[in-house]
């Protein structure tokens, strides 16, 4: 994946970073939510997103279940598929935050190494790494989509947080506690954090 291309050439853009903010209006980022299945990640995520089009900018959510069924579709959940998922994500939102759009992520993204790797392929300053934290017994107990029974059941292998591991953020930007506080709370500190970062 990372040898060096041979027989390709860089192509330059023809417009500079000014010339594009200027058009669009706005600078681009990427919002990186983690956390366990049945976290929140989704529901914060598209929240803010449409807080932001209110606001008039440009920003848009990539939500790991729907991109299982497109970009990602070839993928399972063994360490190296998510490890591939996240990376295609990332190279992703790396251009459209160059493209100028706000680009909020919506994936487990349970390995620190993943996440880490993706943070240096995006300008820094310019991923903000939101952990949307819940503790396990909350996210099973709401269990949303009625896979954290299957997975106990053993029907669902791998599964994170149960018979695969969930690295949590050291340092990241955000956290978020969707059990103690509620859902306006968690988008309004999100949105405080993008909004500076659109014109900076
Ligand atoms: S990630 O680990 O590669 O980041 P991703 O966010 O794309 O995962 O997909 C997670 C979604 O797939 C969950 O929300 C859940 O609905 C579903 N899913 C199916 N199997 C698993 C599994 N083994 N572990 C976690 N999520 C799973």
């Amino acid at each position: 994946m990372n040898q060096p291309r041979r027989n390709i050439q860089w192509q330059g853009s023809h417009v500079t970073p000014e010339q594009r903010r200027e058009a669009i209006g706005q600078r681009g980022c990427v919002i990186w939510l983690t956390g366990l299945s049945g976290s929140g990640k989704s529901t914060v995520a598209l929240r803010v997103e449409r807080r932001l089009l209110e606001l008039g900018k440009v920003a848009y959510t990539l939500d790991g279940d729907n991109i299982r069924h497109g970009l990602c579709s070839d993928l399972g959940f063994k360490p190296e598929d998510r490890r591939e998922n996240i990376r295609r994500v990332g190279e992703l939102v790396r251009l459209m935050a160059d493209a100028g759009v706000v680009a909020i992520v919506a994936l487990i993204s349970p390995y620190r190494d993943d996440r880490a790797r993706v943070r240096a392929r995006i300008p820094e300053g310019r991923f903000v790494e939101v952990f949307v934290d819940a503790p396990l017994a909350v996210c099973e107990e709401r269990d949303p989509k009625g896979l954290y029974a299957r997975a106990r059941s053993g029907e669902i292998p791998n599964f994170t947080g149960i018979s695969a591991p969930y690295e949590a953020p050291v340092d990241p930007e955000l956290v978020l506690r969707t059990d103690e506080s509620d859902v306006d709370g968690c988008v309004d500190r999100v949105v405080e954090t993008i909004i500076p970062l659109l014109t900076l």
